[in-house]
């Protein structure tokens, strides 16, 4: 998508993953040399659940134009069941974002386990094509944290 004549769409996605899982799949495709936007900033947390609502809010409002959680999948939680509150306190913030006016689809969430290098890969390439299609995110964002 182009704003303007001049620059390109280059969205800011932020991708929260799990230390135990989805971070090591992060790192197998890497390893294996597959390729995901390099625009996507990754957020090593210990588990999922870790994901703080705040966190995300703090994210749109820093200019990010969409924000991913990946977990283990739902009953591999290297806590146990880390993942379950996560996907509740999510479903929960989502649903309030889009309340705001935050499109849905500027938020995921995601079970990628280790060995999902390819799965990880083919996630970020597809949240990224879909951020793109959506175009930058103004709800939420704070002016003074904008970086020219
Ligand atoms: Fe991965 Fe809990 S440790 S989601």
């Amino acid at each position: 998508m182009q704003v303007n004549d001049k620059t390109e769409f280059v969205p800011k996605i932020v991708a929260f993953c799990c230390n135990w899982c989805s971070y090591a799949g992060a790192d197998l495709s890497g390893t294996n040399r597959l390729q995901y936007p390099a625009n996507v900033k990754i957020i090593r947390v210990p588990c999922s659940c870790r994901v703080n609502p705040m966190f995300i809010l703090r994210a749109f409002q820093r200019g990010a134009d969409g924000v991913i959680i990946c977990g283990c999948h739902p009953g591999d939680c290297h806590y146990t069941t880390g993942n379950f509150y996560a996907r509740r306190r999510m479903t929960l913030l989502f649903s309030m974002l889009d309340y705001l006016g935050i499109e849905r689809k500027r938020t995921r969430v995601e079970w990628v386990s280790a060995a999902e290098g390819a799965k990880f890969a083919a996630t970020m390439n597809d949240f990224a094509a879909q951020i793109n299609e959506l175009g930058p995110n103004r709800r939420l964002e704070d002016l003074r944290c904008r970086q020219n």
